[in-house]
């Protein structure tokens, strides 16, 4: 394909590394002689003659380190193709076609959309519709199943590292359990990445029930072997063998997961009579600098994304394998998720050093 002009948006919620993905399109289109322009909020920028800039190798220099997006994100809008709960929708004709508009309007060949299964839904309808675009996968949760790799996964992972060690002293201090929740809405990379490099004692995600019995015996080991503080990471989508995730309803069939840390510190902490408190992490998690692996994972989506627009692979996403960055359609990436098994062999090195599942 010889795009002259191709645009690029960033949509669902930040991570570090966006602007690195922003950056290295930016670099590889301009090696082409294509000017880059940039959707800003994401797909809600391109309504109505659209919300954009234009991308340059002056305005996305010295962006690379830099947590979120310069173009901004939106994940919530009138774009929206899946829901709380994984439930689809269509987007509305009337609102494809004012894009069509503003993307023929703007004379560009092709559109990279970067963003997470809902946004990559949204391109695959977009695309389904006529759109000239490609992928770029983005999630904190890394829980996509046609990329072993999404940017901004690490720098979570070292955020959740940096604070169990903070929180280390002082439940040391205090002869406490702490109890710090992470990100993680179906899958626990975060929590098992995050609570085995930051010294995680038990580590509950989504994809494991727990029981407290087991967390409580996992203790009481703990404790006869001469341990006086327990450190417990916990995925908001985690939850009891018997019992439901914990969230809160948003009206209209939403929900946003998060408190399960503090029941677990009550309930852990009645059982074992020792003093517990939790911490959530949150969006600390999506902040901050990209860590150099981040930066170079953004990077090298981006000049694939435009080699793959180069090539007239359109309809495809860029995905990461084995060290390689290749390519999947992305009819076959959207609404497949990658779970943690039991067997995975950094279960298995957890479960190697003394840690337990609360199974
Ligand atoms: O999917 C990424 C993620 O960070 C989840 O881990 C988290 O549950 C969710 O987004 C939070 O989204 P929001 O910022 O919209 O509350």
């Amino acid at each position: 394909m010889t795009a002259k002009r191709i645009a690029i948006l960033t949509s669902g919620g930040d991570c570090p590394g966006l602007n690195a993905v922003l950056r290295g399109t930016v670099r590889a289109a301009n090696l082409l002689r294509w000017e880059v322009i940039g959707i800003q909020e994401g797909f809600e920028g391109l309504l109505d003659g659209g919300k954009h800039i234009r991308l340059d190798l002056t305005n996305t220099a010295g962006i690379m380190h830099l947590g979120g997006t310069i173009l901004g994100a939106t994940n919530k809008g009138r774009f929206i193709s899946k829901r709380s709960g994984g439930k689809k929708a269509t987007i509305h004709p009337d609102i494809l076609d004012n894009a069509s508009r503003t993307l023929s309007g703007l004379d560009v060949a092709a559109l990279v959309v970067v963003g997470g299964d809902g946004s990559l839904a949204t391109a695959l309808q977009m695309h389904r519709a006529g759109f000239p675009l490609v992928g770029i996968p983005k999630t904190i949760d890394n829980d996509l199943a046609a990329t072993e790799l999404t940017f901004g996964f690490d720098s979570a992972v070292g955020c959740v590292a940096d604070a169990l060690g903070r929180l280390h002293t002082t439940a040391a201090s205090h002869r406490r359990i702490m109890v710090l929740e992470v990100m993680g809405r179906h899958a626990g990379w975060i929590a098992l990445h995050g609570g085995l490099s930051g010294g995680g004692d038990i580590i509950l995600i989504p994809e494991i029930p727990f029981d407290y019995a087991r967390i409580t015996e996992a203790i009481q080991k703990r404790e006869t072997e001469g341990a006086t503080s327990h450190m417990i990471v916990v995925a908001e989508g985690a939850a009891p063998i018997d019992g439901r995730p914990t969230f809160q309803s948003m009206g209209g069939g939403d929900y946003r997961l998060g408190g399960i840390g503090d029941r677990v510190a009550r309930e852990v902490g009645r059982r074992v009579g020792r003093e517990a408190r939790s911490c959530a992490l949150g969006h600390l998690q999506r902040g901050g600098h990209p860590t150099p692996l981040d930066r170079i994972l953004g990077t090298r989506f981006g000049v694939k994304a435009v080699e793959l627009i180069e090539q007239g692979r359109l309809g495809t996403m860029v995905s990461y394998c084995c060290g390689q960055i290749g390519h999947v359609p992305i009819a076959d990436a959207v609404h497949h998720m990658r779970k943690i098994s039991s067997a995975d062999q950094m279960v298995l090195t957890a479960r190697s050093v003394g840690i337990s599942f609360g199974d």
